[in-house]
């Protein structure tokens, strides 16, 4: 197993309250495995994602569990360990690419400097980079320009070239492609399938249940800051166990055999004060007073590899 959560719980020390970011989350990922996370905006896909690389932003923190990467804890290591780590072995691709490009450097000396922060001599990085502007489909003069003077998909394409620089041993990739437009989100996907082939796992991150069906091999999915469903994608589209799984699945007109788009009813909960027992209660037809709003369900494997947490799994099937 290439990477282990165990019991990953994130909180927000906000001046309002305590936000519950996550909470007992775990699953792993395997080694070239695709694991790709959905759920409503908010429900913890980001936080989790930040966990794993320990970059929570304050004030978040992590108060629980370990993330164990090559038989390691990532929680338990110094910053300086993490540092080798951090862009060889684990390499994150951010949903605004701004975020992880300097606005005021030339690109190139960005690419080059996440090799040569790992020892790699400036000449040789130089032309690396080069080869790695190639295999993103850009011309190797854009090393020259500043973020400010390349689109969107150009700058997502250089973190792209900027995760790739190693072969990571994982790549998260957070909503990668939410701001580009369907030619460029399709070839920014293909470039993750070529980095996966090469033996590299991937933690992926969509609001699109659809864009997951396509290239994954498994997905979790997040509600209300817990891991409620994990499993194959076929488990999880051809026989759905977690009733917001289900409705997920209904929203996607494509997905649904009727064609019916069935919205969701209601909003995901305040995660200062998550809903008692199942926090997906307050919106599921199945639930059960007294059950279901008093005890939590454990997350349990129901098949091998497919694992739920609900009281009544797969349930409106009578
Ligand atoms: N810096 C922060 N301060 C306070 N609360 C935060 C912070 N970042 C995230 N949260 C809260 O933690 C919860 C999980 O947020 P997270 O960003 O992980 O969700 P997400 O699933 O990635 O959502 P989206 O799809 O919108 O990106 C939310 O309730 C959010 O409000
Ligand atoms: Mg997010």
């Amino acid at each position: 197993m290439l990477l282990e959560v165990k019991n990953l719980s994130i909180y927000y020390y906000t001046l309002t309250g305590v936000v519950k970011g996550a909470e007992g989350v775990s699953f792993s990922i395997d080694r070239g495995e695709w694991v790709t996370f959905v759920g409503e905006s908010g429900s913890g896909k980001s936080t989790v994602a930040h966990a794993i690389m320990n970059i929570v932003p304050s004030p978040g923190r992590i108060v629980s569990g370990e993330v164990v990467f090559q038989d390691r804890d990532l929680l338990k290591l110094s910053k300086e360990e993490l540092r080798e780590i951090r862009g060889k072995e684990i390499s994150m691709i951010f949903q605004d690419p701004m975020t992880s490009l300097d606005p005021l450097r030339k690109v190139g000396d960005q690419v080059i400097e996440v090799m040569t922060v790992h020892g790699i001599p400036e000449e040789e990085a130089r032309e690396r980079a080069k080869e790695l502007l190639e295999k993103v489909n850009l011309p190797p003069d854009r090393l020259d320009y500043y973020p400010h003077q390349l689109s969107g998909g150009q700058r997502q394409r250089i973190s792209i070239a900027m995760a790739m620089a190693f072969n990571p041993k994982l790549l998260i990739a957070d909503e990668p492609t939410t701001a580009l437009d369907v030619i460029v989100q399709d070839s920014i996907m293909d470039l993750i399938e070529a980095l996966k082939a090469e033996g590299t796992s991937i933690y992926f991150v969509t609001h699109d249940i659809s864009l997951a069906a396509e290239r994954s091999d498994k997905i979790a999915v997040m509600y209300a800051g817990k891991l409620v469903e994990f499993g194959t994608v076929e488990q999880i589209l051809e026989n759905p166990l977690h009733p917001y799984t289900k409705a997920l699945i209904e929203a996607v007109p494509d997905l649904w055999k009727e064609g019916k788009v069935r919205a969701i009813p209601g909003y995901p909960p305040d995660l200062r004060n998550p809903p008692s027992g199942c926090r997906f209660h307050p919106r599921c037809p199945l639930a059960k007073a007294g059950l279901c709003d008093a005890e939590e369900p454990e997350f349990e494997e129901v098949e091998k590899g497919h694992y739920v947490a609900c009281h009544f799994p797969g349930g409106w099937r009578g």
